[in-house]
């Protein structure tokens, strides 16, 4: 048996599976505090209280954590958490972001140096932030690393900073390392925090990050959308969506976009290659969003969207309803153009909104075109997959075949399959057979990328890049 472990934005994920067929044998889960600032040890407790639904992990082979990616968890020299750990989700760093970008002299020079390019989102700006805004926290600072590297070392039992271990995939969100050359960057690290601080070691694909009591070994985990990518077994041409608190769009390559506007960033993968990816601030939450407005649950809010036409007679909702980080616009808030007395109904806002959220993701997968991406089918994954109207209405926003995998824990179900390449000490990783996932035919319908792209042209627009962002 092997376990895989997803800490998310949310909550906590275990599953038990068979090694060698990857049969699911058990599984546990347990919520935490969710927002943009969360003390790591919420994430611990979770994590037990899913182990322990799950059995305990005294008869595993090998285990493996996946998390949220990005999150700064800050250490003292003892190993405690100096403060709260900043997520991916916090935009209080877009001011630090851009001072970074303008310190290095352009975008341009952060994708060719790491492969991606300052938001508020990546590791580095929260260090800045924490040295600009509270040098008595950063004074403290002894180490750095994110959710995923803390959990495994929480789970090895040790307390010493220097033997705490990350992976490629999620080492590539920090800013100050680089997948192209698999190496730190000490010189962007001391640029964004003044000064140097112990980092994990970067482990490649089957590298061993500690034991567990019982003597297993733990995997170099990963950062969640590469561990969805491994999870879901997504082959060449295979771009998958994730719909979840954040909106991704990735696909496994074997070269880095080096994309200078950012758009999308040059993240590793799970298997020694590269994950370029495009995401969104505003996802799942939009459809959440929608049906409060609206007043019903998400079943209603799918029969109503597939009510409206598609389009919804011109009315268009922009979904930037935490601020937005592709396009980056930390400030920016959502809108609803396009009303009118024929539009004004439940139907047709349901369908904007579905529609809105889609809209953002389907501007991500041109970008990963644009920038080599081979794009054959679309894998849907996470909990807005689950909405009828998103999986129906998704081929007409993407232009491509649409394919739905039965519902599963697929970042949980990477870090397992992980675990268990670990356990066998194999070249290549184990192949896992899946059940048939539904398929939904490509019917592209134009209009409604192009109602979407005139509406957002006028929030961004109005927004512009202003800083410094909403928060503090
Ligand atoms: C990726 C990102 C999010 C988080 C969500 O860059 O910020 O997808 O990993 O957990």
């Amino acid at each position: 048996l092997v376990a895989g472990i997803d800490s998310s934005t949310q909550s906590c994920k275990v599953v038990i599976r068979d090694a060698e067929t990857g049969k699911l044998v058990r599984q546990g889960r347990a919520s935490h505090p969710d927002g943009t600032e969360v003390h790591p040890d919420a994430w611990w407790a979770a994590l037990q209280e899913a182990i322990d639904q799950a059995g305990g992990l005294d008869d595993v082979a090998a285990a493996s954590v996946a998390g949220q990616q990005h999150g700064m968890v800050v250490l003292d020299e003892n190993g405690e958490v100096v403060r709260p750990a900043l997520l991916w989700n916090d935009t209080r760093s877009a001011g630090a972001a851009a001072d970074l970008i303008a310190e290095l002299g352009g975008g341009d020079k952060w994708a060719e140096a790491v492969g991606i390019v300052p938001v508020a989102s990546f590791t580095l700006t929260k260090l800045r932030w924490l040295a600009r805004h509270e040098p008595a926290n950063a004074a403290r600072v002894a180490a750095v690393c994110l959710p995923h590297d803390w959990l495994t070392w929480k789970l090895s039992g040790s307390t010493d900073i220097s033997t705490i271990k990350t992976d490629r995939s999620d080492a590539s969100g920090t800013l100050y390392w680089s997948a192209k050359t698999n190496q730190y960057r000490p010189d962007l690290l001391e640029l964004g925090f003044g000064r140097q601080i112990a980092t994990p070691e970067v482990l490649g694909p089957t590298g061993i990050a500690g034991h567990l009591p019982n003597g297993a070994p733990l995997g170099p985990g990963a950062g969640d959308n590469a561990a969805a990518a491994f999870g879901t077994g997504a082959g060449p041409g295979d771009v998958v969506v994730s719909i979840g608190t954040s909106g991704t769009v990735f696909v496994s390559s074997d070269v880095s976009p080096d994309d200078p506007s950012g758009t999308v960033a040059g993240f590793a993968d799970v298997t020694g290659r590269f994950l370029p990816i495009v995401v969104t601030l505003n996802a799942a939450r939009v459809l959440d969003a929608a049906g409060k407005l609206l007043g019903v649950d998400h079943d209603t809010l799918s029969k109503l969207a597939l009510e409206a036409p598609a389009g919804a007679d011109g009315l268009v909702l922009i979904p930037y309803l935490e601020g937005e980080r592709t396009p980056n616009r930390p400030n920016a808030t959502g809108a609803i153009h396009g009303l009118t007395l024929k539009t004004s109904d439940p139907a047709h806002l349901a369908r904007a909104a579905v529609e809105g959220m889609l809209g953002a993701l389907a501007d991500g997968l041109d970008a990963l075109v644009q920038r080599g991406a081979a794009a054959n089918r679309i894998v849907l994954i996470g909990g807005g997959a689950r909405s009828e109207a998103v999986r129906k209405i998704a081929p007409e926003l993407f232009g491509l075949p649409v394919i739905v995998p039965p519902p599963g824990e697929y970042v949980a179900d990477g870090a397992a399959r992980q675990a268990a390449w670990v356990a066998a000490g194999s070249a290549e990783p184990p192949v896992w057979s899946a059940e048939s996932p539904e398929t939904y035919e490509a019917t592209p319908v134009p209009l409604i990328r192009q109602q979407y792209k005139a509406a957002q042209d006028a929030v961004l627009d109005r927004f512009g890049m202003g800083f410094p962002p909403r928060a503090n």
